[in-house]
């Protein structure tokens, strides 16, 4: 009797990010389009009290406890959601122990890790982006921020969750911002060599690219919503919604980006020896030149976005495992990587306090809904002794909706949203709304 396969997946991280990925993993057995999905074990390190009903929670967090569980468990793939693990070394450390992973090597994930080394990265090898310097000499600084027009965009250089960017609209404010970084005051340690660059004006996409450290797939093109209110107001969040595809990138703005930012990526990384293998997120501001739209990298991240990948997970016609293997195996381009002919809107429902500290856990209600409208991704959640499911903090969770067209998957996620509550839970009603 032929034996069947067992599969154990690890994923890494514990927000929406990664319950979309257990999901996506699930949804692809039970469809069984993959051999390799039969008998799947999914765990989560440490997972929240929603990826529990997807797998197996293991509260583990330090890179050699994650080593020793998955030689203690056999593991077969490895999925490593947030950047701080990958920065950290985790990959590395799972590799040379012969553990086939998702993510890029510690060297690789300095494209996110530190603004200095992308930004003389991406000058070096000729990609558009925004004039900057960058130091940790207070004067230097001062001296090239006054030398470009208002508003100036600062930069803590190492990682910051998402917050180390100031946009400054005033000259005070510019050389408060750099003094306060560059002491340590604002960004501790990671503000202490800056970035200095001119604002870029245009709209801005999400754009991620499967890499096998010499080819890439790009996935259908997103938009964030990275402001707390409607209108892009407020404060800066992790996101606050997201779409894909989006009409704002058309054929020829994708192959522009595939052309000015991810080839030569690609080519530079494997040229100075740190070939990137994982899932690389440019960050792109379109910028109005000449009546051209052209494509200027604001950041790079080395991971899924969250809420990103919520929506782009539903998207995914070919298993999400394939296209894991054949990243590890160096066989990207020969895999046709298929999307569903859908939109999918997805819209965050946080606690009242974020993004600013923590709150009180509120239960969470979810009335039924029609499943074929879309879903449910938990991110922020805990459980009390009882089991009732807890709004924990932060980014709760995604209303997800999927539809032939862009404003019925709109209509969709805040169906379902409808059907979520939890006491202080805020939102945007104008997720996509840029692009209908
Ligand atoms: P980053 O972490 O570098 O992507 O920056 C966070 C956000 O700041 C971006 O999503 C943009 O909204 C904004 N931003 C960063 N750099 C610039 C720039 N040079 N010009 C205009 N906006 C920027
Ligand atoms: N949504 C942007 C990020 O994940 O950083």
């Amino acid at each position: 009797m032929a034996q069947k396969m067992l599969q154990k997946i690890l994923i890494v991280g514990n927000g929406g990010r990664e319950y979309s990925i257990g999901l996506r993993l699930k949804k692809d057995a039970q469809k069984n389009r993959s051999k390799d999905n039969e008998n799947l074990t999914l765990f989560f390190a440490p997972g929240n009290a929603g990826t529990k009903h997807l797998g197996i929670n293991v509260a583990l967090s330090k890179n050699q406890d994650l080593v020793a569980f998955c030689q203690k468990e056999q593991i077969d793939f490895v999925i490593i959601g947030p950047e701080a693990p990958l920065v950290e070394g985790l990959s590395d450390e799972l590799r040379e122990q012969g553990f086939c992973v998702f993510g890029p090597s510690q060297k690789a994930a300095q494209l996110e890790g530190s603004k200095a080394f992308m930004k003389d990265f991406v000058s070096r090898h000729n990609i558009p982006t925004a004039r900057y310097i960058q130091t940790s000499d207070k004067a230097k600084a001062i001296d090239f921020a006054l030398s470009l027009p208002l508003p100036v965009v600062i930069k803590a250089s190492g990682l910051c969750a998402g917050k180390g960017v100031i946009i400054a609209q005033t000259y005070d404010e510019v050389k408060q911002t750099i003094c306060d970084m560059l002491s340590g005051e604002s960004f501790g340690d990671s503000g202490k060599c800056v970035v200095i660059e001119e604002f870029l004006s245009g709209y801005e996409l999400s754009v991620f690219g499967i890499c096998d450290g010499k080819d890439f797939v790009l996935l259908p093109p997103c938009q964030d919503h990275k402001q707390l209110y409607n209108n892009d107001k407020g404060p800066n969040t992790g996101g606050m919604g997201a779409y894909a595809p989006t009409p704002l990138c058309d054929e020829a703005l994708l192959q522009d980006i595939a052309d000015l930012i991810f080839e030569p990526t690609l080519r530079g990384m494997a040229q100075e020896g740190n070939p990137f293998c994982g899932v690389l997120f440019a960050g792109i501001m379109v910028v109005q030149e000449n009546n051209q739209k052209k494509p200027y990298l604001l950041e790079f991240n080395v991971r899924f976005g969250d809420p990103e990948c919520e929506v782009l997970m539903p998207l995914l016609q070919t298993p999400l495992l394939e296209i894991c293997k054949a990243v590890e195996s160096q066989t990207i381009k020969q895999l046709p990587i298929q999307f569903a002919k859908e939109y999918c809107v997805g819209v965050v429902l946080a606690s009242h306090n974020y993004p600013f500290g923590h709150s009180t856990p509120y239960p969470i209600t979810i009335q039924s809904y029609d499943e074929n409208l879309g879903e449910v991704v938990f991110g922020g959640v805990s459980e009390d002794k009882q089991g009732r499911l807890l709004a924990s903090g932060g980014r709760v969770m995604l209303a997800v909706g999927y539809a032939k067209s862009l404003p019925q998957a709109r209509e969709n996620a805040y169906k379902i949203l409808e059907a979520i509550e939890f006491e202080g839970r805020i939102y945007r009603d104008d997720i996509a709304n840029k692009a209908l």
